[in-house]
Protein backbone atom coordinates (compact mmCIF):
# COMPACT_ATOMS: atom_id res chain seq x y z
CA UNK A 1 0.00 0.00 0.00
CA UNK A 2 1.41 3.45 -0.68
CA UNK A 3 1.56 5.50 2.42
CA UNK A 4 2.32 9.20 2.70
CA UNK A 5 4.10 10.11 6.40
CA UNK A 6 3.16 13.39 6.58
CA UNK A 7 3.52 14.38 10.57
CA UNK A 8 5.89 12.46 13.21
CA UNK A 9 2.43 10.01 13.93
CA UNK A 10 0.37 10.57 11.15
CA UNK A 11 0.04 8.17 7.74
CA UNK A 12 -2.89 9.41 4.85
CA UNK A 13 -3.37 5.20 4.00
CA UNK A 14 -2.79 4.73 0.24
CA UNK A 15 -2.65 8.53 -0.85
CA UNK A 16 -0.85 8.87 -3.74
CA UNK A 17 -0.62 12.39 -3.43
CA UNK A 18 -1.82 16.23 -4.55
CA UNK A 19 -1.81 16.71 -8.65
CA UNK A 20 -3.13 19.49 -11.09
CA UNK A 21 -6.47 18.52 -12.69
CA UNK A 22 -6.86 16.59 -15.56
CA UNK A 23 -9.75 17.40 -17.90
CA UNK A 24 -10.81 13.40 -17.09
CA UNK A 25 -11.23 14.32 -13.44
CA UNK A 26 -14.40 16.48 -14.33
CA UNK A 27 -16.58 14.04 -13.65
CA UNK A 28 -14.92 13.11 -10.23
CA UNK A 29 -14.57 17.29 -9.06
CA UNK A 30 -18.39 17.46 -10.28
CA UNK A 31 -19.38 14.64 -8.05
CA UNK A 32 -17.62 16.29 -4.72
CA UNK A 33 -18.21 20.05 -5.64
CA UNK A 34 -22.00 18.13 -5.23
CA UNK A 35 -21.17 16.77 -2.00
CA UNK A 36 -20.19 20.24 -0.69
CA UNK A 37 -23.00 21.91 -2.12
CA UNK A 38 -25.37 19.40 -0.17
CA UNK A 39 -23.13 20.18 2.82
CA UNK A 40 -23.32 23.82 2.51
CA UNK A 41 -27.50 24.11 1.38
CA UNK A 42 -27.70 21.62 5.05
CA UNK A 43 -25.87 23.03 7.27
CA UNK A 44 -25.21 26.86 6.48
CA UNK A 45 -27.12 28.45 3.76
CA UNK A 46 -30.13 26.92 2.13
CA UNK A 47 -29.95 29.42 -0.44
CA UNK A 48 -27.17 27.35 -2.34
CA UNK A 49 -28.76 25.18 -4.88
CA UNK A 50 -27.43 21.80 -4.14
CA UNK A 51 -27.60 20.46 -7.53
CA UNK A 52 -26.27 23.51 -9.41
CA UNK A 53 -22.44 21.44 -9.61
CA UNK A 54 -24.26 18.41 -11.60
CA UNK A 55 -26.34 21.00 -13.93
CA UNK A 56 -25.28 21.87 -17.75
CA UNK A 57 -24.04 25.21 -16.50
CA UNK A 58 -22.34 23.94 -13.58
CA UNK A 59 -20.61 21.42 -15.17
CA UNK A 60 -19.44 24.04 -17.97
CA UNK A 61 -18.51 25.90 -15.36
CA UNK A 62 -15.64 23.38 -14.01
CA UNK A 63 -14.21 22.24 -17.27
CA UNK A 64 -13.67 26.24 -18.07
CA UNK A 65 -11.66 26.09 -14.86
CA UNK A 66 -10.11 23.22 -15.61
CA UNK A 67 -9.37 24.75 -18.76
CA UNK A 68 -8.52 28.18 -17.72
CA UNK A 69 -4.55 29.28 -17.13
CA UNK A 70 -5.86 31.96 -14.74
CA UNK A 71 -7.07 28.97 -12.65
CA UNK A 72 -5.32 26.24 -10.79
CA UNK A 73 -7.64 23.39 -9.96
CA UNK A 74 -5.83 20.30 -8.01
CA UNK A 75 -6.99 16.80 -7.29
CA UNK A 76 -6.04 14.48 -4.19
CA UNK A 77 -5.49 11.28 -5.01
CA UNK A 78 -5.77 8.21 -3.40
CA UNK A 79 -4.80 5.12 -5.65
CA UNK A 80 -6.52 6.24 -8.50
CA UNK A 81 -9.58 8.04 -6.80
CA UNK A 82 -9.90 11.50 -6.26
CA UNK A 83 -10.90 12.34 -2.64
CA UNK A 84 -10.24 15.86 -2.20
CA UNK A 85 -9.52 19.22 -4.84
CA UNK A 86 -9.29 22.73 -4.43
CA UNK A 87 -9.73 24.85 -7.33
CA UNK A 88 -8.87 29.03 -7.42
CA UNK A 89 -8.05 31.32 -9.51
CA UNK A 90 -7.10 34.87 -10.38
CA UNK A 91 -9.68 37.28 -8.67
CA UNK A 92 -11.25 40.79 -10.21
CA UNK A 93 -10.34 43.33 -8.12
CA UNK A 94 -12.65 46.52 -7.49
CA UNK A 95 -11.33 49.60 -9.27
CA UNK A 96 -10.83 51.24 -5.90
CA UNK A 97 -8.85 48.88 -3.90
CA UNK A 98 -4.63 50.00 -4.21
CA UNK A 99 -4.02 45.71 -4.06
CA UNK A 100 -4.48 44.49 -7.53
CA UNK A 101 -3.21 41.07 -7.72
CA UNK A 102 -5.61 38.95 -5.69
CA UNK A 103 -6.28 35.36 -6.01
CA UNK A 104 -9.40 33.77 -4.34
CA UNK A 105 -9.53 30.15 -3.60
CA UNK A 106 -12.76 29.44 -5.14
CA UNK A 107 -13.95 26.04 -3.42
CA UNK A 108 -12.02 22.80 -1.69
CA UNK A 109 -13.55 19.60 -0.50
CA UNK A 110 -12.06 16.54 1.18
CA UNK A 111 -13.76 13.63 1.31
CA UNK A 112 -14.95 12.82 5.32
CA UNK A 113 -12.41 9.75 5.84
CA UNK A 114 -9.57 11.72 5.06
CA UNK A 115 -9.93 14.54 6.96
CA UNK A 116 -7.85 15.79 9.69
CA UNK A 117 -4.44 14.46 7.99
CA UNK A 118 -3.34 17.32 6.29
CA UNK A 119 -4.58 17.50 3.06
CA UNK A 120 -6.11 20.30 2.95
CA UNK A 121 -3.50 22.04 4.25
CA UNK A 122 -1.28 20.32 1.08
CA UNK A 123 -3.70 21.95 -1.25
CA UNK A 124 -3.96 25.28 -0.10
CA UNK A 125 0.50 24.98 0.37
CA UNK A 126 0.39 24.53 -3.42
CA UNK A 127 -2.05 27.26 -4.28
CA UNK A 128 -0.59 29.55 -2.66
CA UNK A 129 2.95 28.83 -4.13
CA UNK A 130 0.82 28.75 -7.58
CA UNK A 131 -0.67 32.34 -6.84
CA UNK A 132 3.08 33.46 -5.58
CA UNK A 133 5.09 32.50 -8.74
CA UNK A 134 2.53 34.01 -10.86
CA UNK A 135 2.87 37.63 -8.53
CA UNK A 136 -0.04 37.50 -6.21
CA UNK A 137 0.42 39.98 -3.67
CA UNK A 138 -2.82 38.70 -1.18
CA UNK A 139 -4.84 35.48 -1.13
CA UNK A 140 -9.40 35.85 -0.85
CA UNK A 141 -11.42 32.95 0.37
CA UNK A 142 -15.08 33.44 1.14
CA UNK A 143 -16.45 31.35 3.27
CA UNK A 144 -19.84 30.40 4.94
CA UNK A 145 -20.07 32.26 8.58
CA UNK A 146 -20.83 28.96 10.48
CA UNK A 147 -18.51 27.07 8.06
CA UNK A 148 -15.91 26.76 11.51
CA UNK A 149 -13.59 23.55 10.27
CA UNK A 150 -12.98 25.32 6.64
CA UNK A 151 -12.50 28.64 8.63
CA UNK A 152 -10.44 27.51 11.18
CA UNK A 153 -8.01 25.91 8.25
CA UNK A 154 -7.86 29.56 6.54
CA UNK A 155 -7.27 31.05 9.92
CA UNK A 156 -4.28 28.85 10.86
CA UNK A 157 -2.86 29.73 7.73
CA UNK A 158 -2.79 33.79 8.58
CA UNK A 159 -6.58 34.64 6.74
CA UNK A 160 -8.27 37.01 8.68
CA UNK A 161 -11.61 38.67 8.41
CA UNK A 162 -11.91 41.31 5.46
CA UNK A 163 -15.58 42.15 4.61
CA UNK A 164 -18.47 41.15 6.47
CA UNK A 165 -21.38 40.25 4.09
CA UNK A 166 -24.99 41.07 5.68
CA UNK A 167 -28.33 40.12 3.98
CA UNK A 168 -31.49 40.12 4.61
CA UNK A 169 -34.84 37.60 3.92
CA UNK A 170 -37.71 39.66 2.60
CA UNK A 171 -39.79 36.78 2.10
CA UNK A 172 -39.16 35.30 5.31
CA UNK A 173 -39.71 38.60 6.79
CA UNK A 174 -42.98 40.04 6.61
CA UNK A 175 -42.07 42.66 9.71
CA UNK A 176 -40.96 46.23 8.69
CA UNK A 177 -37.68 47.61 9.20
CA UNK A 178 -37.38 51.20 10.62
C1 LIG B 1 -12.04 22.25 5.11
C2 LIG B 1 -11.39 20.95 4.67
C3 LIG B 1 -11.10 21.03 3.17
C4 LIG B 1 -10.10 20.77 5.45
O1 LIG B 1 -9.43 19.61 4.93
P1 LIG B 1 -8.53 18.70 5.88
O2 LIG B 1 -7.74 17.80 5.00
O3 LIG B 1 -9.35 18.09 6.92
O4 LIG B 1 -7.57 19.82 6.51
P2 LIG B 1 -6.23 19.60 7.37
O5 LIG B 1 -6.15 18.21 7.86
O6 LIG B 1 -5.10 20.10 6.57
O7 LIG B 1 -6.51 20.58 8.60
C5 LIG B 1 -5.70 21.66 8.88
C6 LIG B 1 -6.27 22.50 10.02
O8 LIG B 1 -7.54 23.03 9.68
C7 LIG B 1 -8.37 23.09 10.85
N1 LIG B 1 -9.56 22.27 10.58
C8 LIG B 1 -9.82 21.54 9.48
N2 LIG B 1 -11.03 20.97 9.58
C9 LIG B 1 -11.55 21.33 10.77
C10 LIG B 1 -12.78 21.08 11.45
N3 LIG B 1 -13.75 20.33 10.91
N4 LIG B 1 -12.97 21.64 12.65
C11 LIG B 1 -12.03 22.43 13.20
N5 LIG B 1 -10.84 22.71 12.63
C12 LIG B 1 -10.61 22.17 11.43
C13 LIG B 1 -7.54 22.56 11.98
O9 LIG B 1 -6.95 23.67 12.61
C14 LIG B 1 -6.52 21.71 11.29
O10 LIG B 1 -5.31 21.64 11.95
P3 LIG B 1 -5.08 20.50 13.08
O11 LIG B 1 -5.45 19.19 12.45
O12 LIG B 1 -3.63 20.64 13.36
O13 LIG B 1 -5.97 20.88 14.21
C15 LIG B 1 -12.32 19.72 4.96
O14 LIG B 1 -12.65 19.72 6.32
C16 LIG B 1 -13.58 19.71 4.15
O15 LIG B 1 -13.61 19.19 3.02
N6 LIG B 1 -14.67 20.26 4.70
C17 LIG B 1 -15.95 20.28 4.00
C18 LIG B 1 -15.93 21.20 2.80
C19 LIG B 1 -15.63 22.62 3.15
O16 LIG B 1 -16.04 23.13 4.18
N7 LIG B 1 -14.88 23.28 2.25
C20 LIG B 1 -14.48 24.64 2.42
C21 LIG B 1 -15.51 25.58 1.93
S1 LIG B 1 -15.36 25.88 0.19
Amino acid sequence: MNQEKIGQNEQIPNFSGIEEAKIEDLDAITALNHKLCIKENREFDATIDPDYPTSQRGKEGFKEEIENLDSLTLVAKAGDKVIGYLMGGHAEVEDYRTVKNIYEIGSMWVDDKYRGKGIGTKLMDRFEDWARERGATRLKVIASAQNEGAINLYRKRGFENYDLVLEKDLVQDTKDSV
